[in-house]
């Protein structure tokens, strides 16, 4: 029968053949896909495999912390961490204009980590001749059904590799659907913020600024997304939302008032929809109590924030990301 334990065995075995005594890398952003990949992997290969990973600075809150901390503690990965949040950030000043942030980010992402590859690679050892992917079912269909198995589709994923690169792809979640892939990382006892982690962009926080990206700025938007998060989470609703972005409308300011004294703060949007894929969605009916709840907290615990407002939009016409 098709259960996830035999899966694993399966895709432990045929790995391990695969790769014999060379080596293996694999990017991880954060998200599921990677993270169950290279754990699956690392269970075949042990030591053989390298994991890298690029801060770009763009990261939700503990996310970056997660995957250093917990990740690495759960499956005992051999990781490579990039601080690169300098090389974004000065990259990204003075920009506005969504599609650019986003050419920006992933030119970035690409050259940070094909430099860690490369030192990677000429590390002594054996020779690395894989490149693990998170490649899920839905992706395969969707990229005109798999017949190479070095299709990598230049689309979406700041992961996403150039296509000069010479290694041959280990993509062990070929087969699977994104509640599959979660039950086998369940099985492999990853964390549950990993295996349950909804949606979230490569480009990160870069695209819910509407505005130019700033350290300022980052900061204060990672503190009310922490705790849109949070509330939402404290509320059992995580499973019944597909993602709820926050973002800070950072060229805009309103008049508000606190204390005795006159605000002139910057407005956050919460954006909660439910989708079964992305390509439509509908705004959440979040409950009125759990809406005031973040509204409360975001404009009492962030400096800037004065206004918290809730996007009422359906995908179409609105996108779920506002860039
Ligand atoms: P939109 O905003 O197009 O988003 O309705 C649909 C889904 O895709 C995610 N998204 C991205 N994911 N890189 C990604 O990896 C991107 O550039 C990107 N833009 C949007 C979004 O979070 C939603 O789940």
């Amino acid at each position: 029968t098709w259960t996830m334990g035999n899966v694993i065995e399966e895709q432990v075995a045929a790995i391990r053949e695969l790769v014999g005594d060379k080596r293996a890398i694999c990017g991880l952003s954060g998200g599921v896909d990677s993270a169950v990949a290279a754990a699956l992997v690392q269970k075949a290969i042990g030591s053989q495999l390298t994991c890298v990973y690029v801060d770009h600075g763009l990261m939700r809150k503990g996310e970056t912390e997660q995957v250093e901390k917990d990740f690495v503690a759960a499956t005992g990965v051999q990781l490579k961490v990039v601080n690169a949040e300098e090389r974004f950030l000065t990259a990204l000043k003075g920009v506005t204009d969504p599609e650019e942030k986003r050419k920006i980010i992933g030119r970035e992402f690409i050259r940070v980590f094909e430099q860690a590859q490369a030192e990677i690679v000429a590390d002594e050892g054996p020779a690395v001749e894989f490149l693990v992917q998170g490649t899920l079912y839905p992706d395969v269909v969707e990229s005109g059904g798999g017949t190479g198995t070095a299709n990598i589709k230049s689309h979406h994923n700041v992961g996403g590799l150039p296509e000069d690169l010479e290694f041959k792809l280990i993509e062990p979640l070929r087969q699977l659907f994104k509640d599959e892939v979660r039950m086998i990382g369940q099985e492999l006892g990853l964390p549950e913020e990993i295996v349950h982690r909804q949606p979230f962009p490569g480009p990160g926080l870069g695209i819910r600024i509407v505005g130019e990206v700033t350290k300022e700025r980052l900061d204060l938007l990672r503190e009310a997304d922490a705790i849109a998060r949070e509330e939402l989470t404290a509320a059992g609703l995580d499973r019944d939302i597909w993602q709820c972005p926050v973002v800070l409308l950072a060229d805009v300011r309103s008049v508000g008032v606190q204390g005795d004294g006159r605000t002139y703060g910057h407005p956050i949007v919460l954006r909660p929809v439910s989708s079964e894929d992305a390509m439509t969605a509908d705004w959440s009916r979040l409950p009125y109590d759990v809406l005031a709840r973040i509204s409360t907290r975001i404009t009492n615990e962030v400096r800037e924030v004065n206004r918290v407002v809730l996007d009422v939009t359906s995908k179409p016409p609105g996108t779920i990301e506002w860039e």
